[in-house]
């Protein structure tokens, strides 16, 4: 061989073990020109136009030039601290924009408390965040940003300098928003994509369209259930004006009842808030502590939304697994699971949530229901993880309580108004009322 060839041989190989250390790297790599990135065509069955027309804020019009510039820095990882995140690294398109993973890892491999929400049909959320603290896309952006354990940038000045000092980007602001980078054109721009990634047209809507043959016998059970024995409805109703299956309130299910003991943990938010408590605060907390779990509580320092979170929406769910604010259950089956034993009791439990006495089949059926509200650019991966989630539910279901299901036992059991789920009688003697005590 040639010494030329030589070098060219060593300059492959060397850029192939590049290539494979960046993508052992792990869950930050996504693709910026597939497809699933682009902006949508609104053109989809069930798709709300007069609903939406009314959610784009007056003052940020949708603009093509605007919407490409978004995307730009939606996928670009300058916008972290080092280099090494985009919103992209935990909203990945290819996987429903989420990262699919329980919780969301930051810069220097640090996990946050919770679970990365998708970005598809963001704007039709009332609120945005779990715990609803922020209430636009626009001002939703700039949090993770800045957040130390996400982006880690340290202030609005130091990003804006940074976006600045790329050529590309000053030409390209002076285009769209007449002025030099400013943090509010960051944001208005980031918003402007987001709006463009709306996923509708699945075999559901094209149900409700009126085609009978959209969907199975058995989905159609689950439809039903749904809406009847499962109880589902009364939180995840859906309508012209509510279209991802959301009542957008807060809710406590249970879900953080496992891992707090909730009135100590409240106190100590409380105390630390009345020091401080502004935007940046707030999303330290929810991100980075323990409190986490009080979810709602942390915004509105209201005892009754102690654990509450907001009522997520159920469109494309088979790519956006695990569920749950802090990514606790890895099958749909262990959702309807928990929801089926009444949720784990706690002081602060919806008073929707009770035992629903839902068989075997009828689970499978609700789950069979679920799985046809997947959009058809995310059908194929959608398959596959209903048929793995399918095979590890015949053998794996660690939320099933039969007879809490039946309420064999529990609070219409023989112990009447006992405690049941996993939550001991301490906790639920804790009075509320008590929250504002030594
Ligand atoms: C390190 C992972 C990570 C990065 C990076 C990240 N996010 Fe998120 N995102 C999350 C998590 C986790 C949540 C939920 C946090 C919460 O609710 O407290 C979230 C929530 C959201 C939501 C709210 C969705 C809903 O239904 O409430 C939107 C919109 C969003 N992110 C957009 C962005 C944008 C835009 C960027 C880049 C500027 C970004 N994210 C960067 C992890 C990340
Ligand atoms: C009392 C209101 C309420 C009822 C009733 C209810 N949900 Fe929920 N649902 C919620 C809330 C609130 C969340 C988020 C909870 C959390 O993460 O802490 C949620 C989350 C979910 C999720 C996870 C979504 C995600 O992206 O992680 C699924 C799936 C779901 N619900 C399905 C159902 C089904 C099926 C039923 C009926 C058996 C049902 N829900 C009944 C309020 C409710």
């Amino acid at each position: 061989m040639s010494n030329a060839r030589i070098l060219l041989w060593c300059l492959l190989v060397g850029s192939l073990i590049v290539s494979a250390d960046s993508f052992a790297a792990g869950p930050a790599e996504f693709d910026a020109n597939s497809p699933l990135a682009a902006p949508r065509s609104l053109d989809q069955i069930g798709f709300p136009h007069q609903l939406y027309g009314w959610l784009i804020p007056p003052d940020n019009p949708q603009r093509p030039p605007k919407i490409a510039l978004g995307k730009q820095l939606f996928f670009d990882k300058r916008l972290s601290e080092d280099n090494s995140e985009a919103c992209a690294s935990c909203h990945n398109p290819a996987k429903g924009f989420t990262d699919q993973q329980p919780t969301s890892e930051g810069i220097h491999n640090q996990f946050g408390q919770r679970n990365a929400p998708t970005v598809l049909n963001a704007a039709f959320n009332v609120l945005q965040f779990w715990d609803g603290r922020e209430p636009t896309l626009e001002e939703q952006a700039k949090d993770p940003i800045v957040n130390p354990i996400e982006m880690g940038m340290k202030n609005f000045d130091e990003v804006v300098a940074k976006v600045e000092g790329i050529p590309e980007y000053q030409a390209e602001f002076k285009e769209v928003f007449g002025g030099p980078v400013t943090i509010r054109a960051i944001q208005q721009a980031i918003a402007a994509y987001e709006r463009t990634q709306v996923s509708f047209n699945t075999p559901f809507d094209r149900f409700m369209a009126g085609d009978q043959n959209a969907i199975s016998e058995q989905a159609k059970r689950g439809w039903s259930l749904f809406n009847g024995k499962g109880r589902c409805m009364s939180c995840h109703g859906v309508n012209p004006t509510q279209p991802l299956f959301t009542d957008n309130r807060f809710h406590n299910i249970g879900v953080s009842a496992h891992k707090s003991d909730f009135v100590p943990l409240a106190r100590r938010a409380l105390a630390i808030l009345a020091r401080g408590g502004g935007a940046q605060q707030l999303d330290e907390l929810a991100i980075q502590t323990d409190m986490s779990g009080l979810g709602r509580f942390l915004v509105t320092k209201d005892p009754h939304d102690i654990g509450a979170f907001r009522t997520m929406g159920l469109r494309n769910l088979l790519v956006t697994q695990p569920y749950f604010h802090d990514g606790s259950q890895a099958t749909l089956w262990d959702v309807v699971d928990h929801y089926n034993k009444g949720g784990v009791q706690n002081p602060f439990l919806d008073g929707g949530i009770v035992p629903l006495g839902l068989t075997e089949p009828e689970i499978d059926d609700l789950v069979a229901f679920m799985a046809t509200l997947t959009s058809p650019e995310y059908a194929r991966a959608a398959q596959a993880e209903y048929r793995a989630q399918l095979r590890r539910s015949r053998t794996d279901r660690p939320q099933r309580d039969t007879a809490a299901a039946m309420g064999l036992k529990g609070r219409n059991g023989p112990g009447l108004g006992g405690p049941f789920g996993d939550i001991g009688p301490d906790q639920m003697a804790e009075n509320p009322a008590l929250l504002g005590g030594p």
